[in-house]
């Protein structure tokens, strides 16, 4: 059977871990090293599973070599958001914690598609890719799944019908920057811009760009984990079922959409062993100028996070 390493047993570690262990599709192995954290969560897991007809295995602990030979690594080690705070004020505490985790993970599952949840998202995703010196296809983060199950979500609520046959579209950084486009959404095969007033996107665009901050204001401790630990096995099938899956993922731009050197999300083809292209949409102007914006901004931050790389190299 195939394997996936989740690290990080904090919320969206488990809850994705769980997921998968579910689904029966690979063994799962769990890591953090915050004492018998993820030992404890792995044998919860697993004793749910005999509820089920899974065959999987769910293993934890601390220790870096339980993720040895993993075919996908899922980093969301890290601190969460707190009221108030934005994803980007993440920066600086969890540069330290995704360094140590890419590290080890590098060693551990060479050959494996790495998916970054941690945030600030991008910048994250830059980081482990940088480190790893890997092909760019085998280093992704996921944003734009969740950030258009948002608007999905917002968007089935006022037309009042079911989530799935909403097909978002949300494009850009994973903060501020984000990029939810209506006329690229379809509603059972039509453009969402079709079926609401240009006043109604507007507000279903502005409360998907927040739609996190609602649940973390919301929960008070902790920001969300259904819905991410949702889009990130739903990414994880994608790729061990090689399924060439079109999904919005962080992806590093080399030229596509006029964007050189930046991790953003994009639509990609997702199968095995990672993305294979990037589906560069029809964009008009203000939409390119916004994804240019948003690229200008998460570059900012990734030189910030190179010159710290490399005064810590050691
Ligand atoms: C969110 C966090 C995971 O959007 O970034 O909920």
């Amino acid at each position: 059977m195939r394997k996936v390493t989740v690290v990080g047993a904090g919320q969206v570690g488990s809850t994705t871990a769980m997921r998968l262990a579910e689904r029966g599709m690979a063994n799962v192995a769990l890591i953090d090293t915050c004492g018998d954290l993820a030992q404890g969560k792995a044998l919860d897991i697993a004793q749910s599973l005999p509820l089920t007809d899974s065959t999987s295995t769910v293993t934890g602990g601390g220790d870096y070599g339980l993720a040895a030979g993993s075919d996908v690594v899922v980093i969301t080690a890290g601190f969460p958001r707190e009221p108030g705070m934005s994803r980007s004020d993440l920066l600086g505490r969890n540069a330290a914690v995704v360094r140590e985790v890419v590290r080890a993970i590098e060693v551990e599952a060479p050959g494996c598609v790495l998916i970054v949840v941690t945030n600030p998202l991008d910048e994250m995703t830059h980081l482990a890719w940088r480190i790893t010196g890997w092909d760019r296809h085998r280093v992704m983060g996921m944003a734009g799944l969740l950030d258009g199950s948002r608007l999905a979500h917002f968007a089935a609520g006022e037309l009042r019908v079911p989530p799935g046959r909403v097909k978002p579209m949300v494009l850009g950084g994973h903060g501020d920057a984000m990029l939810p486009l209506a006329r690229f959404t379809t509603v059972d095969g039509a453009p969402l811009s079709e079926r609401l007033p240009a006043v109604k996107l507007r507000e279903l665009e502005d409360r998907t760009r927040e739609g996190g901050a609602e649940v973390v204001s919301l929960l008070k401790k902790g920001s969300a984990y259904y819905a991410p630990s949702a889009c990130v096995a739903r990414m994880v099938t994608a790729i061990l079922e090689d399924e060439d899956y079109e999904v919005a993922a962080s992806v590093r731009l080399q030229g596509e959409y006029g964007i050189d050197g930046v991790f953003l999300g994009v639509p990609v083809i997702l199968g095995r062993g990672g993305w294979s292209k990037v589906v560069e949409l029809p964009l008009i102007p203000p939409e390119i100028e916004c994804l240019r914006e948003s690229s200008r901004l998460i570059k900012e931050r990734t030189d910030e996070l190179d010159r710290w790389l490399e005064d810590h190299s050691s």
